[in-house]
C-alpha cells in the first residue's frame, strides 16, 4: 500500500518511539503525512526521532513519559490534545524484555517491572486514549504485543504473560468500543532487529541460529516491516478490522 498521503492531517501518538519499532512506526506515519507525538523515557532517542520526522517535513514533538505511571500517561495524552486538538491514532509500543530465567527462578523485581511497563502501561495508555477518542468520535489504536503473546517463550514468563495480557486488553476494548468508531488491534512481531533484540543475541551465535531456524523466511524482522503492518491497521484499508492480533512473523506461526 502507498502510505505517502494516507495520514495527512492525522495526529499519531507512538510510545517507545525513541528506538526500534516505535521509531520506525513514527517515521512511517510522518512519511504518510501525519503529525507525530514521540513519547519515551529516553529523551535523547526521542528527540532524534523528532528530528528525523521533521526532516520529512512533518510536525513532530517529543513528550517524556514513563508509561508505567498513570499520572504521566494522563499528562501525555492531555499534552497531545492541547497541542494538536485531537488524537486519531495511538500505537502503544513501549516495552521491555526483563530477565531470562525459568519460572521458579524468575526474579520478582523483573516480574513487577515487566508487568508494570508492558501490561499496566498499555492499559493506562488505552484508558486515556479511548476517553479522548470517545470525545472526538473515533480513532484507531494498535498495541504492540509479540509472538510471545500467542504462544510460550521459555525463560521469559513475565514477558510472555504481559504480551498475552496485551492481546486480552486489545480484544476486550475492541468489543467494548466497536460501535463508537474506535478500532483496537494488536501486532505480534517475531524477533525483530532492534536495539532490544540485538542486545539479547549479541555474542550468542548459537541462540541466533536456533531462533532463526524456526522462522520459515530464515531471517529476523526489520522494524519497518512491523511498522508496515501497524500503518495498515490504522489506515482506511482496515476499517472493518478490529479486535485482531496480527502475527508479523515471517511464517513462524504458519
Ligand atoms: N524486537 C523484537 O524482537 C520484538 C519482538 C516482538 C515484540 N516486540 C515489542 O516491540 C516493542 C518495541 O520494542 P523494540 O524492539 O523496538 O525495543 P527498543 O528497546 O528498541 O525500543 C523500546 C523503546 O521503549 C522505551 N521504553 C521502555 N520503557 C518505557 C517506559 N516505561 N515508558 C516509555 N517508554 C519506554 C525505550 O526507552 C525504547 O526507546 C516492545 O513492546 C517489544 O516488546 C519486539
Amino acid at each position: 500500500m502507498d502510505n505517502r498521503h494516507s495520514f495527512l492531517h492525522k495526529i499519531a501518538l507512538i510510545t517507545g518511539a525513541g528506538s526500534g519499532i516505535g521509531r520506525a512506526t513514527a517515521l512511517a506515519f510522518a512519511a504518510g503525512g501525519a503529525a507525530v507525538v514521540v513519547a519515551d523515557v529516553n529523551e535523547a532517542g526521542g528527540q532524534e526521532t523528532v528530528e528525523l520526522a521533521r526532516q520529512a517535513g512533518r510536525d513532530a514533538i517529543f513528550i517524556g513519559a514513563d508509561v508505567s505511571r498513570s499520572d504521566e500517561v494522563e499528562a501525555l495524552v492531555g499534552e497531545t490534545v492541547r497541542r494538536f486538538g485531537r488524537l486519531d491514532i495511538a500505537v502503544n509500543n513501549a516495552g521491555i524484555g526483563g530477565a531470562w530465567a525459568r519460572t521458579a527462578d524468575y526474579p520478582l523485581a523483573d516480574w513487577e517491572r515487566v508487568l508494570a511497563v508492558n501490561l499496566s502501561g498499555v492499559f493506562y495508555c488505552m484508558q486515556q486514549e479511548i476517553r479522548q477518542m470517545l470525545a472526538q468520535g473515533g480513532g484507531a489504536i494498535v498495541n504492540v504485543a509479540s509472538i510471545a503473546g500467542q504462544r510460550a517463550l521459555a525463560n521469559a514468563p513475565a514477558y510472555t504473560a504481559s504480551k498475552h495480557g496485551v492481546i486480552g486488553l486489545t480484544r476486550t476494548a475492541a468489543q467494548e468500543y466497536a460501535r463508537q468508531n474506535i478500532r483496537v488491534n494488536a501486532v505480534c512481531p517475531v524477533f525483530t532487529r532492534t536495539p532490544l533484540f540485538q542486545g539479547m543475541i549479541e555474542g550468542n551465535a548459537r541462540l541466533e541460529e536456533r531462533l532463526l531456524h524456526n522462522i520459515p523466511v530464515r531471517r529476523f524482522g526489520e522494524p519497518q516491516e512491523i511498522a508496515g503492518a501497524i500503518l495498515w491497521l490504522c489506515s482506511d484499508g482496515a476499517t472493518f478490522v478490529t479486535g485482531q492480533a496480527v502475527n508479523v512473523d515471517g511464517g513462524l506461526t504458519a
